[in-house]
């Protein structure tokens, strides 16, 4: 057991250890040790969880600059500022996707040059948390070969190597090799820590990543959501994210819902309830009694569903079903009661007992877990749902309406025929409704194990009752994958379908594209002749009429385990509630959830956990053939045209104050709504461009060019790229195309090599631009690449927010004409040169004076929000920043 005292923080920070709740483990002694500040916290504080998680984290990164005691306090004081103010927040750790870990890497090779040229040691230079970059190799092949043709594969595995070098020489880089088969769930199960243990702290696990489904982590009590390549990179330098203090939504999940109800249906039901609810652009925090109900994989897939109804994220805070969850994914015994014992006393572990308090939220949603009935869907569209309770009275409806999209048209008189039918010796009769086709397929929409399990379980209690298929029903068993196969496999349940009938009859949706053996003649034949409305239950997402058999007129798609029920009772003309199968009812051989989640744990979590860690141990072939050179520096291979050391640090200069600009000419006058893909294009390099020039120049044919997305890891060409999109407007040229003047020479040319003329000369330039510059996704090129080209200063009249704060990471400034202001106003044509008069000291959202060579002076505000973007702009961007921090 894990024993508390109460003891002053040990951690000291200069400007905020008041309150801090971080609690800090010493191994030796082994007791948890809680501030008595952070008491006072504990007791006074109804905050969701997921914001005591943005409020840890900022106390314990408290350095009075870059996350500020104010910052902890309006976290704190969550309830009054949500929506109010901007925090900053530094995850726990990041997590990188394959191309946009290259970059990252680069500036961090580059970093090493920088300092060890400044005279420094470069083997500080490392990420300041725990990276892990994952390498979906199979997807990659493809997607590469789509766009780069042959030599895609040989291409990928040369940047492999560099990456390779980068996690044998970083401290706190890891990667996951390509081919370890992982889908994101388990990858994210395996990276995840819940709960960090650093030398002689904890804290919560947090995370941000450029993968797409990086919000599933949230259903594992981790609080975690994507960013864009240049956050990621920042997070790895030090620096936090800032996002607008959030509103919270609260899920509240009470009732339990119908025993029949799978986990697709719970799962389904609840995402339609937060669609109709404003959520977007909130955190949505579940609580209540119904919450335990969920399992992790219910709680991970309503998660990543987060993009379909517009959350930031949905966070489930630990619980014991999540603790449960985890000791089947490798955590140990001990490390669970030190992590349960921490998560309980900085009060972030949910549990349902009366005692604990519920947070206050912005705004709560309640889900009633009872509404929520199975449903299934047919007879002759997906799109028609029919309650399971009201199948018998819907299937008589479905008679007696006229023919059309549900009805068939039979005679009342017809309606209760019998055609005797003569099988493999024995005598059935056949009616309308009655079962002829009973296919379990495990399909895309029923991927969550639990509902394969449930059809497998049923189907062992059912045998264990006595129950029997019909033998005349053509019953199979479609797997989806050899996964689900190993898995009905070890949980025993798999001879218990093939006894009803449910053999393997292959992978994939071979039911639903009709590809089942033909019914035998003996039923064809009755059928027709009874003229009877035969039918067919599916699990899979197809059911046209007649598209399994053109004799079976009724399918319908349920769940797995109520295919299983509706083949044994042989008919969809049954009210499971009041009518028993044989002599016991459909609920007394029903699994239970309970059953379901246990089986789920013991038979796929762990056997999924093990099969993944013994490919991370064992590696992948060509990955262990590697050999990484394990130098400090990295080995730049001059030839390479995919991967250089970038030139940002050439002047790893000691922070000026002020920047001078003096005599600029305007390298661009651009319109409203220029875009980062206008900045920055990342698609096809152009054979006249200026980045083809320099490509072939190293013998490459354009076949080889490849892409501006591809070449990241190269500066040369990416500055090349720089505005070189032919959709660009230049006002300077008059007609879209990536061109403008060199004033001094008169000339047209590309916008890159005028660039380079006025960095020859020593002209500095800046950019002239209308409202929304920078609009569209982040890219970390939209500011590289300007920065590359010797911009020093945009003047726009607004700016999309994240680019601006992007600009100056990078070194240049932000500036903004005054209200109704702009280049046509003040008369200016862009042909002028242009000083920046900036005073001595500089501070947020002050107003400069610029001056012109005609002779014009006007005003414009530097957009620097705070003391940390002056100083970053000062030193030239957060590389060159950090690059000093380390020398
Ligand atoms: C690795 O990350 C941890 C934070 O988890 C940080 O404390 C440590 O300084 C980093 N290591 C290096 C060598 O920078
Ligand atoms: C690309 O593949 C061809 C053979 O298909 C080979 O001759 C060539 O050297 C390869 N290119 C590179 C850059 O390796
Ligand atoms: C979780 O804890 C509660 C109360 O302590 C208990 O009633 C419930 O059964 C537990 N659930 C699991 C899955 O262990």
């Amino acid at each position: 057991m894990v024993k508390f005292t109460v003891k002053k923080n040990i951690f000291e920070c200069s400007n905020c250890c008041c309150f801090s709740p971080t609690l800090i483990v010493i191994p030796a002694l082994d007791p948890v040790h809680l501030s008595p500040a952070s008491i006072a916290y504990l007791l006074k504080y109804t905050l969701p969880y997921s914001i005591r998680v943005l409020f840890e984290s900022s106390v314990r990164n408290c350095d009075g600059f870059l996350v500020k005691e104010t910052d902890a306090m309006n976290i704190l004081d969550w309830k009054t500022k949500q929506n109010n103010v901007e925090v900053p927040f530094c995850p726990a750790r990041v997590v990188l996707q394959d191309f946009t870990g290259i970059p990252a890497m680069v500036d961090f090779a580059a970093m090493r040059e920088a300092v060890r040229n400044a005279g420094g040691d470069p083997v500080k230079v490392n990420p300041a948390c725990p990276t892990d970059l994952t390498v979906d190799h199979s997807l990659y092949v493809l997607r590469i070969e789509s766009i780069f043709g042959k030599n895609a594969t040989l291409f990928f595995f040369l940047i492999l190597e560099k990456l390779q070098w980068s996690s044998k020489v970083f401290k706190n880089i890891s990667i996951i090799p390509p081919e370890t088969g992982m889908a994101h769930q388990v990858n994210l199960e395996y990276l995840s820590r819940v709960v960090f243990e650093v030398k002689d702290f904890l804290y919560p696990d947090s995370v941000v990543g450029t993968d797409s489904h990086m919000t599933m982590v949230n259903g594992l009590g981790i609080l975690g959501w994507g960013v864009g390549g240049i956050e990621t990179e920042a997070v790895m330098l030090g620096m936090p994210v800032t996002l607008t203090l959030p509103e919270v939504v609260g899920c509240e999940l009470t009732g339990a819902a119908s025993p029949l109800a799978t986990s697709i249906d719970i799962v389904l039901s609840i995402t339609k309830h937060l669609r109709q609810a404003d959520v977007a652009g909130k955190f949505v925090e579940f609580f209540g009694s119904g919450v335990s109900q969920l399992s992790v994989a219910d709680r991970t897939t309503i998660a990543n569903m987060c993009p379909e109804y517009g959350a930031i994220l949905s966070f489930f805070p630990v619980d014991n079903v999540t603790l449960k969850h985890l000791k089947y994914t490798g955590f140990d015994k001990a490390k669970l009661e030190v992590m349960e014992a921490y998560l309980k006393a900085v009060k972030l572990f949910r549990n349902d007992e009366s005692s604990s308090r519920e947070p206050e939220y912005s705004q709560v949603v309640q889900i009633s877990l009872s509404s929520i009935i199975p449903y299934v869907s047919g007879p002759k569209r997906s799109q028609d749902r029919v309650a399971v309770n009201n199948m018998k009275s819907d299937f008589q409806a479905c008679l007696n309406e006229k023919s059309g999209v549900k009805g068939f048209q039979i005679a009342v008189e017809k309606q209760n025929d019998i055609v005797p039918v003569q099988y493999e010796g024995n005598e059935y009769k056949l009616s309308h409704g009655c079962i002829v086709i009973a296919a379990v397929i495990s399909c895309t929409n029923n991927c969550n194990p639990s509902v394969m399990l449930a059809a497998g379980l049923l189907a062992k209690k059912a045998v264990e009752a006595g129950l029997v298929v019909k033998p005349y029903i053509r019953t199979s068993l479609s797997p989806g994958s050899g996964m689900v196969t190993h898995y009905l496999s070890s949980s025993g349940v798999l001879p218990y379908l093939s006894k009803l009938g449910f053999e393997v009859v292959g992978y994939g949706c071979s039911t639903c594209v009709g590809n089942t053996a033909p019914l035998p003649e003996a039923i064809r034949n009755a059928i027709k002749q009874g003229d009877i409305i035969a039918c067919g239950v599916l699990s899979g997402t197809k059911n046209f009429e007649g598209r399994l058999c053109d004799c079976v007129r009724a399918n319908y798609l349920a769940s797995p385990p109520l295919v299983v029920a509706y083949a044994i009772a042989g008919t969809v003309r049954i009210d499971f509630e009041t009518e028993p199968l044989g002599n016991i009812y459909l609920r007394d051989i029903w699994p239970t959830r309970k059953e379901l989640h246990t089986m789920e744990e013991e038979c796929v979590i762990s056997s999924m956990f093990k099969e993944l860690q013994e490919k991370m141990e064992k590696g992948n072939k060509r990955w262990n053939l590697l050999e990484a050179p394990e130098s400090t520096l990295f080995p730049w291979d001059l030839k390479s045209t995919y991967i250089r050391c970038p030139s940002f640090f050439d002047k790893l200069v000691k922070p000026v104050s002020p920047q001078l600009i003096e005599n600029a000419h305007v390298l661009l006058y651009l319109g409203d709504s220029v875009t980062t893909d206008h900045i920055s294009p990342a698609g096809s390099i152009a054979r006249s461009s200026a980045a083809a020039k320099y490509l072939t120049n190293k013998g490459l044919t354009p076949r080889e060019f490849n892409s501006y997305g591809a070449r990241r890891g190269n500066d040369a060409v990416m500055t090349r790229g720089t505005f070189a999109n032919i959709k660009l407007l230049n006002k300077f040229i008059g007609k879209p195309a990536p061109k403008t003047i060199h004033f001094p020479s008169g000339q047209t040319l590309d916008v890159f090599e005028a660039a380079e003329l006025y960095q020859k000369e020593g002209i500095p330039v800046i950019i002239l631009a209308g409202k929304k510059y920078g609009l569209g996704s982040s890219r970390d090129w939209a500011a590289k690449g300007p920065f590359l080209l010797g911009v020093k200063a945009v003047l726009a009249e607004s700016y999309e927010k994240v680019h601006k704060s992007q600009l100056i990471g990078i070194g240049i400034a932000p500036l903004q004409f005054l209200p109704g202001e702009n280049p046509s106003t003040l008369g200016l044509t862009g042909r002028e040169q242009f000083s920046v008069l900036f005073p001595p000291e500089l501070s947020p959202g002050m107003t400069l004076d610029v001056k012109t060579s005609t002779g014009k002076v006007f005003s414009v505000i530097a957009l620097f929000e705070n003391d940390m973007e002056i100083t970053l702009y000062k030193y030239g961007g957060s590389l060159n920043f950090v690059a000093r921090r380390f020398l």
